[in-house]
């Protein structure tokens, strides 16, 4: 059975102190009702170290919301995957649409970043999706395979087994705008597809794949109901417990 997972993905929000008190809240709401899922919160990178300390790992895991595509050296400014590892987080996003739209990030610098991850034993939640224009061209499924063979395809099976993917079509980010659940089990019926073509069927079965965009307490039930979705990343609504332990709940 592959793993149903809820995940966090906190943005450029909340300094050091609201941070850790969110991790905090969140980690005693989840200790006194546990999960049914795996719970992920990712995080600034400045606040991963903090926010290790507040959790509980078997209740939580951490992650952050990016690394760097080189190891280490002159490159100032960046965060390696070997210190995201370092302190204590098992979990990074890649791809997100918002890298790779504002940081120009290219299925070929990711790809560099999957490996520096996969190597340093973190697990990628890997992110991909349409924009607008290309939903309303029927390329939908065009772009998110060519984003699936430009990042993930030289992996082998065994290192694929560290990646988790997340749909995320880029008009309902932040929009308000869901994607209609079957407009998702649609889109994850054909990753999942698109994953055993290249991987195997065993490989399709395991790999769990979120879906991503305005997912909120109140529409996460029928979208997790989906027999091809398992679980969310969550923008918004990660950043109040309520809300966030609403959509957890959603597997209850
Ligand atoms: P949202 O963001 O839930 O705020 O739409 C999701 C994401 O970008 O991961």
């Amino acid at each position: 059975m592959r793993k149903k997972i809820v995940a966090g993905n906190w943005k450029m929000n909340l300094n050091l102190q609201d941070g850790i008190a969110l991790a905090k809240d969140l980690n005693t709401a989840l200790t006194a009702d546990k999960p049914n899922c795996d719970v992920v919160i990712c995080t600034p990178f400045i606040h991963l170290a903090s926010v290790a300390n507040e959790i509980d790992s078997n209740i939580i895991g951490l992650g952050a919301e990016n690394c760097a595509d080189k190891s280490s050296g002159a490159y100032t400014g960046e965060v390696s995957a070997e210190m995201v590892k370092s302190t204590g987080a098992q979990y990074v996003i890649l791809g997100h649409s918002e890298r790779r739209a504002y940081y120009n990030e290219t299925p070929e610098i990711l790809k560099e970043k999957i490996n520096l991850a996969l190597a340093n034993g973190l697990k990628v939640i890997f992110c991909i999706g349409e924009v607008l224009e290309e939903r309303e061209s029927g390329k939908q499924s065009e772009v998110v395979k060519s984003q699936l063979e430009g990042s993930l395809f030289d992996l082998s099976v065994e290192e694929f087994k560290n990646i988790i993917l997340a749909y995320e079509p880029v008009w309902a980010i932040g929009t308000g705008k869901t994607a209609s659940a079957e407009q998702a089990e649609e889109m994850h019926a054909f990753i999942r597809s698109a994953i055993a073509e290249k991987f195997g069927n065993e490989a399709a079965e395991n790999v769990s794949i979120l879906y991503g965009g305005s997912c909120k307490p109140s529409n996460a039930k029928e979208i997790f109901a989906k027999a091809n979705v398992d679980g969310g990343l969550i923008g918004g609504a990660a950043l109040k417990v309520a809300d966030f332990k609403g959509i957890i709940d959603a597997w209850k």
